[in-house]
């Protein structure tokens, strides 16, 4: 098995291979209008898809293509720098439902495209951080805050497994199609944990698998940057939400049509309120 350093070094890679073309153009200012680009589940090519091999066809009804994961959100109004690297498999944002003055925190915000959603629904008295591990992706972000003119957004580069973020300062971490990739998820919940104030919410997204994951999945590293090999079974992922602290945990997965057991998940839980009991391994 790769190291956990291994791991993140070649999905940062994959990630920065992705991004470099559309980092260029944003540099460039050579902007292109939106087109109907494909999402962390777009079928080829697999190894710098999401979701790999394993992904749906094209012409299946449920492919989360941009478009439809969100259709009920305002990103017509977004560049296609931000759009062409949305590699979600779900819209967080949408189930979050965000209030203005809130502090919001997006787990491997690659070009941002939830954060600038989280920052609209937030409104200049809320404030959204993003954090990422590869730094094209970061400077992509900054650089599309700055064309969209979003104030109340911040880009920082780090692992989210040791956030660069205060103790308590969060009310709603989000994260879309990333958990998934990293080599310690036990950590990044207890990461997610730590930052929120008292009360405050987890609202994510991310690939999971409804049956064992095959051996030969599990240590090939295209599949890992690809959003497979990395995965957990739900119960799985459920259980280090529940063993860092959260209550309230709740799951709804959709399987893609022919992903063998490959299934998006929108994943939410709360950290107890001050007197409330804490998740059980916390407490006993
Ligand atoms: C599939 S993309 C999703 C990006 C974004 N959430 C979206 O919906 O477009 C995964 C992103 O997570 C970042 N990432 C993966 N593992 C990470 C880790 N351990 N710490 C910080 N960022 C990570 C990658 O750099 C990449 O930008």
């Amino acid at each position: 098995m790769p190291t956990a350093d291994e791991i993140r070094a070649a999905v940062s890679a994959a990630y920065a291979g992705r991004v470099r073309p559309v980092l260029e153009r944003a540099e460039s200012d050579d902007v292109i209008p939106l087109v109907d680009v494909g999402s962390c589940c777009e079928p080829a090519p697999a190894a710098s898809s999401c979701c790999g091999e394993a992904a749906p066809a094209a012409d299946d009804p449920v492919i989360t293509r941009i478009a439809e994961l969100y259709r009920d959100a305002a990103i017509e109004d977004l560049p296609s720098t931000v759009t062409d690297v949305a590699f979600g498999c779900g819209n967080p944002t949408a189930i979050a439902a965000l209030e203005p003055g809130q502090v919001v925190l997006d787990l491997g915000s690659g070009g941002g495209i939830d954060c600038f959603l989280a920052a609209k629904m937030v409104g200049p008295s809320g404030r959204v951080y993003g954090v990422d591990m590869t730094p094209e992706m970061v400077r992509l972000a900054r650089a599309n805050a700055e064309k969209i003119g979003a104030a109340n957004v911040e880009f920082r580069l780090g692992e989210i497994e040791h956030l660069p973020i205060p103790d308590e300062s969060i009310d709603v971490v989000i994260s879309n199609c990333v958990i998934n990739l990293s080599p310690d998820k036990a950590q990044v919940f207890r990461e997610a944990f730590r930052v929120l104030k008292p009360g405050g919410r987890l609202q994510v997204s991310d690939i999971v698998w409804t049956r064992p994951v095959p051996d030969e999945v599990r240590s090939d590293m295209e599949k890992w940057a690809g959003c497979i090999a990395g995965a957990l079974l739900e119960s799985e992922y459920l259980d280090h939400i529940r063993a860092a602290g959260f209550v309230d945990v709740q799951s709804v997965a959709s399987e893609y049509p022919g992903g063998k057991g490959i299934a998006s998940a929108n994943v939410t839980a709360r950290k107890p309120a001050p007197g409330e009991a804490a998740g059980c391994c916390v407490c006993c």
